[in-house]
């Protein structure tokens, strides 16, 4: 059910709603939207009928457009977004200390604006949010990991992790997660349309506005080789369905440490195309 509601008195019968629909269902009858009953099941339910809609006259999907936030004249400036991309370092020494879990449920509520393809948003936050949990994890996973190691069962192309299990072993020194307080993997159904990027961008938005609010994170491609490859029970333990596929594991927490400054890389290579 989408439930596609026009305020009539609202309504200007400008049409945007209708032109702005991806799947071009929504006709205007008698000067004003509507959704045919045969073709609900068609929305793919972005709402950007609802988004469009200069005069707050559209609800779908039981979304009240009064609880939604104004765009117009509102967002930060580009100055600002843009030093906050550069600013974004990653953070490999933390506090030990919890976040505010109701940090946590922000950060992750708002990374589930990320686009998804198809907008399926079938992605999932499987989230460590507290440092005794965090520490319980780590030391099964280190456990885990040295008898991987002393029984010879690494699986090729995965031997470095010897060296991590040393570190750990001798000097409490965790590579993996870089000593994190929290943990966030995104994963997403394999019969998703795009479940790796789905679960990328998610976390990317993660970051982003984590390092906006002082949280430091990292990704952490030695934690996703550790769970995916090398231990898949620890998919299990931490309750990743079988049939996700495991996008990316990022650590986050309150910072070591602060950046005085941006640093300055080369541009990535740009080719335009010309034919
Ligand atoms: C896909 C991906 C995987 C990464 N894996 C790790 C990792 O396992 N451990 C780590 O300390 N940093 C990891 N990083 C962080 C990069 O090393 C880091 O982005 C790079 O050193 C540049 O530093 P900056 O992020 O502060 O700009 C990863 C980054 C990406 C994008």
């Amino acid at each position: 059910m989408i439930k596609f509601v026009v305020n009539k008195e609202r309504c200007i019968s400008c049409g945007q709603c209708a032109a702005d629909c991806l799947v071009s269902i929504i006709d205007m009858v008698d000067g004003h939207p509507s959704i045919a009953r045969q073709n609900g099941p068609k929305c793919i339910r972005c709402q950007h009928c609802l988004a469009i809609c200069p005069t707050a006259a559209i609800s779908i999907l039981g979304v009240d457009p009064a609880e939604c936030l104004p765009v117009t004249g509102e967002l930060p400036h580009a100055d600002k977004i843009e030093r906050l991309i550069k600013a974004r370092r990653s953070v490999r020494r933390y506090k030990k200390e919890d976040l505010d879990p109701a940090l946590i449920q922000r950060l992750l509520d708002v990374a589930s604006y990320a686009p998804t393809g198809k907008n399926v948003r079938q992605v999932r936050f499987t989230v460590i949010d507290n440092r005794q949990m965090m520490d319980k994890f780590r030391t099964q996973a280190m456990d885990l990991l040295a008898q991987c190691v002393r029984e010879g069962k690494l699986p090729p192309g995965m031997e470095f992790f010897a060296d991590h299990v040393k570190l750990w072993e001798t000097a409490k020194v965790d590579i993996i997660f870089r000593g994190a307080p929290h943990l966030v993997i995104a994963s997403a159904p394999k019969n998703c349309p795009a479940p790796e990027p789905d679960c990328l961008i998610a976390l990317a938005y993660f970051e982003l506005f984590a390092q906006s609010l002082g949280v430091g994170t990292v990704w952490t491609g030695l934690a996703k080789w550790l769970i995916n490859v090398v231990l898949p029970e620890l998919k299990i333990s931490l309750g990743i369905p079988q049939d996700h596929v495991m996008g990316y594991v990022m650590a986050f927490g309150k910072p070591l440490v602060g950046y005085a400054r941006t640093v300055k890389h080369a541009p990535n290579e740009i080719v335009k195309v010309s034919f």
